[in-house]
């Protein structure tokens, strides 16, 4: 299995470029299949789960050649309604095929998806959405679900929780849905933004995205071919934030937006980072140690994101001080204490609360990830712990990181990958 091998010890110096969004290009992806054209998707980062996704649209009928980092998609024909299951339980995205596919084709098997197990990733937002416009499932059989649409119509659908797959899997519902769709307590994740703004340069009449409520004119099922560019990854650009900030580094963060990263940027100030930001670039000092943070909650947008919750755990647990984490959420997101415990890590989790007291330092030791994000905080662990640190199932970093190791080894330090 391959594994991440990492002399701590090195302050991150230089520059480093962030990569297009995970979480914007998945449901761009899918929604590819509602032109029946030709879509041009630039800035794609190269991750696992974008070429699981462009695997399903492959087998679904679709075109997909993927030169440098734009993937070019021919979805004129479609040939099949059947979500693979090996490939649909790959990822949590594969839901997000329902609406996309219930509007182009009326009808998709697909199985309950995969994903990080960071809870029991329920899908009932999703289909009580779907449902809400028309959508019927027929059968659901040993964790297959049969969805059927004839009609989709326009409706006012309202979000228990801003979800932001449920929202997505709206909005592509109701792109051809008669009338129109309205989503009250829509999430407002940047990357629904951008989902929007690629709907509209499709020919999609939608607007909202970024408020609490998104408003989908349906329009005659014919779309026009489209060339769009997709968000820098924030998550990406937090993780790197918090890899310098605790190797008490510097380093300039390259292609980032900077409202959508204004909750990551000031908590590392309150932690002690001096931050500056020049249009689409920011510049970070770590300092010799980083202050504990009182407490911390993970939030839907514009809150602190789910997903630097992990990185930041890793800062907190060598910070000066007493932290609380309270992961509001995800059931259950905090597997990689557990590994951070094994380097002398002195962290308390009671359900979704975690008490972590700052030690001076840790030290290496050999730690396994079990998801995306937790990878990326045992690989920051490694980077500050004492002696040598073996981060083994690292393929889950791939997942959400485009070649963390030679991005991290451009910037200084001592880490190589054994596949
Ligand atoms: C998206 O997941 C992201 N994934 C996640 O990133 C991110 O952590 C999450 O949004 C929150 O920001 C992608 O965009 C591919 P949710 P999603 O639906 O859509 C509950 C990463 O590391 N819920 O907003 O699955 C759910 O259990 C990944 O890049 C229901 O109860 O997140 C969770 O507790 C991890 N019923 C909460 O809502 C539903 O039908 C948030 O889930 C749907 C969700």
């Amino acid at each position: 299995m391959s594994k991440m091998v990492i002399h701590g010890g090195q302050k991150l110096k230089g520059e480093v470029q962030v990569e297009g969004s995970k979480n914007a290009v998945l449901p761009i992806l899918t929604a590819t299949l509602l032109n029946s054209g030709i879509s041009v998707i630039k800035n794609c980062p190269r991750l696992r789960d974008v070429d699981v996704t462009l695997k399903i649209l492959t087998k679904l009928g679709c075109k997909v050649k993927f030169e440098g980092d734009t993937v070019i998609i021919d979805s004129s024909t479609i040939n099949s309604t059947d979500i693979p299951v090996d490939l649909a339980t790959e990822m949590r995205s594969s839901i997000i095929f329902v609406g996309p596919m219930l509007s182009r084709c009326k009808k998709v098997k697909i199985s309950f998806p995969g994903g990080c197990e960071i809870g029991p990733r329920p899908i009932d937002l999703h289909i009580k959405a779907l449902r809400s416009m028309g959508a019927k499932i027929l059968d659901i059989q040993g964790g297959i679900i049969y969805f059927n649409a004839d009609r989709l119509v326009g409706t006012d659908i309202h979000l228990s929780y801003p979800s932001v797959g449920a929202t997505e899997n709206a909005m592509l519902a109701s792109v051809f849905a008669e009338g129109e769709t309205y989503i009250h307590n829509a999430a407002k994740e940047p990357e629904i933004i951008d989902l929007q703004n690629f709907l509209r340069a499709m020919g999609a009449k939608v607007t909202g995205a970024g408020t609490g409520v998104i408003h989908v004119e349906g329009v005659g099922r014919k779309l026009n071919d489209v060339e769009y560019t997709i968000m820098p990854d924030r998550i990406v650009a937090g993780t790197y934030m918090i890899a310098t900030a605790m190797t008490g580094g510097e380093t300039v963060i390259k292609n980032i937006i900077p409202e959508y990263i204004s909750s990551i940027t000031s908590i590392l100030i309150e932690a002690g980072s001096d931050i500056s930001i020049s249009r689409n670039e920011l510049k970070i000092s770590g300092p010799k140690r980083n202050k504990a943070i009182d407490i911390v909650r993970t939030l839907p947008y514009p809150g602190f994101p789910t997903d630097m919750q992990a990185p930041l755990v890793s800062l907190l647990s060598i910070a000066d001080g007493t932290s609380i984490v309270i992961e509001t959420v995800f059931e259950n997101r905090f597997k990689h204490v557990d590994e951070l415990m094994k380097m002398g890590a002195n962290i308390t989790v009671e359900g979704r609360i975690a008490v972590i007291r700052g030690v001076n330092k840790l030290h290496g030791a050999t730690i396994y990830a079990r998801d995306l994000r937790g990878a990326a905080s045992l690989v920051l662990a490694g980077l500050v712990a004492e002696g040598e640190t073996i981060v083994e199932n690292i393929y889950h970093l791939d997942r959400g990181y485009e070649r963390m190791d030679a991005k991290l080894t451009q910037l200084g330090a001592m880490i190589q990958r054994k596949d």
